[in-house]
């Protein structure tokens, strides 16, 4: 198997290079194999699955307009699927790799190919398996360029570097379904722990510069559940896009990315000749949860002809672990660069309006079992007081694309079931105690193809008020209003930004705060919208719209490929669809 796909994808490069020349647009394919492979990024060998054998896996370079063939294998002991974060996914939804709303998973020893075409968007985003927490190690940058002889709207770099982060469990990853979920470990940049960690003293990333040259970095925060800082030491950074939108130029020496947020970031190699340590941080935004006192994970900007063993290099002042207003400043002061490459403005009129509440509930504790949650329970997380329970025999696209009933209830509601004072919650009444127990149902939304639809986020503070990263598949959303407090339709309704609103797929919803949301819903298909701290909750921050067919088979879904894996149900198979995740602190 592994053999053939490899001659396919000789054979295909071959016709690629014939119709390269004529096109401008190319067929990019690869092969991502799923395999066991041994790692030590501390003091332990760890077995985790990996796909081509790495940490991060392989970066995947488009450019705007290709058509993206992705052959997976998977060798590995685990189900999967893999999910191209951030991608539109345009008329090709059985391509989304949502583990049971796109498609069942990948069984061991089976394969699928993913093809789709990525347009309309450009810079960075990020694949990785979409089986909870499986995308701790399975996962790589998905970097898409402009099309051959365009620009991009800045001075070009001298090079581009991928900085992916991610989290770290010195366990076997089978075990982050435990619940209690365990405390990661570490923090890598680029597979690498750096001198902050035991066993990890004499590795570091590197990143070697020239001085007066200018570099792109395209930054992921691949890690599970952690929302990061970053920061260089004496260098500030010019932001030039998020999430593979392009922003206005915003000069800062300091930014956040929740899991799941790109930002591709110019660094000027303007310091005189020298070391520097870049590193990155954990932002807890939960209150009253105590800040670890941990060290940044650190890597090391080398400049060319400098003494690698005279002084020590410099060191970034780190925000505290949890400042929350540093985080707000510079996720709130983000604009899109109007009239830039893929702009389009933003709808004045909306056809459907939401408002939900995120956060923490409760879920009954079973019987004979000793839940650590708050009342003896434990944590579940809801939108609208829901919290979703996955499919189990059919992924929810064929259940509706087949008109399947009993998979999935119709019936997310636009507004909570009851109205309270959300952000200071205090349990009085026999209601509020019942929004404290979610109702644990498979939901959905449905809505008219191309309606716009605007989403009031807010936040509650039920059992502790934290930002949590929301992201929906299929669609950028424009982002138009962040605040704190409980929102407010009369007084923060004339604060949205309809002019140049940052963009984004995810969005880290402020603690005890509020985001207002709007996307056009070009594109049929049934779409995540959940948040992207995987191990945290047990899956059940999600909610899914169900966008309607267009007028014309053009703008329908289509059938799915024939190759769609189905569910069959082995209990030998580790599978997250069996367990439930609790949270971790
Ligand atoms: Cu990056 Cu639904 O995920």
């Amino acid at each position: 198997m592994y053999r053939l796909h490899l001659a396919n994808e000789a054979l295909f490069f071959i016709v690629f290079l014939l119709f390269s020349s004529i096109a401008s647009a190319s067929v990019v394919e690869h092969l991502l194999h799923v395999q066991n492979v041994i790692v030590k990024p501390l003091c332990k060998e760890q077995i985790i699955p990996s796909v081509n054998g790495s940490l991060p896996g392989p970066t995947i370079n488009v450019r705007e307009g290709d058509t993206l063939v992705v052959h997976v294998i998977n060798n590995s002991t685990y189900n999967i699927t893999i999910h191209w974060h951030g991608v539109f996914q345009l008329k090709s939804s059985w391509m989304d790799g949502a583990n049971m709303i796109t498609q069942c998973p990948i069984q061991p020893n089976n394969d699928f190919t993913y093809r789709f075409d990525v347009t309309g968007q450009e810079g960075t985003l990020l694949w990785h398996a979409h089986v909870v927490n499986l995308r701790a190690t399975l996962h790589g940058a998905l970097i898409i360029r402009p099309r051959s002889g365009r620009p991009y709207p800045f001075p070009k770099p001298y090079k581009e570097v991928p900085l992916i982060f991610e989290q770290w469990w010195d366990i076997d990853v089978g075990l982050l379904n435990l619940r209690p979920a365990p405390v990661s470990d570490a923090m890598l940049i680029n597979g690498i722990a750096g001198d902050s960690y035991p066993c990890s003293k004499n590795r570091m990333f590197n990143l070697n510069v020239v001085q007066g040259k200018t570099y792109l970095l395209r930054i992921i925060n691949a890690a599970l559940n952690t929302h990061l800082f970053f920061k260089i030491a004496n260098h500030n950074v010019t932001v030039v896009a998020v999430d593979a939108i392009y922003t206005t130029p915003y000069l800062t020496d300091v930014m956040i990315l929740t899991p799941g947020q790109t930002v591709d970031a110019l660094l000027t190699a303007d310091q005189p000749i020298g070391m520097y340590y870049m590193a990155i941080i954990p932002y807890i935004s939960a209150k009253g949860i105590p800040t670890p006192d941990v060290s940044p994970t650190r890597g090391l900007i080398i400049y060319e002809g400098a003494t690698t063993s005279s002084s020590s290099p410099s060191e970034p002042l780190m925000p505290p672990s949890n400042d929350i207003s540093t985080a707000h400043k510079f996720s709130s002061n983000i604009t899109s660069l109007v009239g830039g490459p893929h702009w389009t403005p933003v709808p004045r009129h909306v056809d459907e309006k939401m408002f939900i509440t995120m956060g923490l509930g409760l879920d009954p504790c079973p019987p004979n079992t000793k839940c650590i949650g708050p009342l003896g329970q434990r944590y579940a997380g809801s939108l609208n007081n829901h919290t979703f329970v996955m499919p189990e025999s059919i992924s929810l696209q064929e259940a509706y694309l087949y008109n399947i009933t009993g998979v999935y209830a119709n019936d997310f509601p636009d507004q909570p079931p009851l109205k309270f004072d959300y952000v200071n919650f205090q349990q009085r009444t026999k209601s509020d105690y019942k929004m404290m127990f979610p109702e644990r149902k498979t939901s959905v939304k449905t809505i008219k193809f191309n309606s716009t639809v605007e989403i009031v986020l807010q936040n509650t503070g039920i059992l502790t008020a934290e930002s949590h990263p929301m992201h929906l598949h299929g669609f950028n959303f424009y982002v138009l209003a962040y605040g704190f407090g409980n929102y407010d339709p009369l007084r923060d309704a004339r604060k949205l930004n309809l002019f140049n609103p940052q963009m984004h797929n995810t969005v880290g919803v402020p603690p005890g705060g509020w985001v207002v949301l709007r996307f056009v819903a070009n594109n049929p298909g049934v779409w995540l919208f959940h948040c992207h701290m995987d191990a945290h909750l047990p899956y059940g921050i999600i909610m899914a719209f169900i966008v309607q067919n267009g007028p014309t088979p053009e703008t329908s879904l289509p059938s799915p490929p024939s190759s769609l894996p189905q569910c069959t149900r082995d209990p030998t198979i580790y599978d997250s669809r069996t367990t439930n995740v609790d949270l971790s602190y």
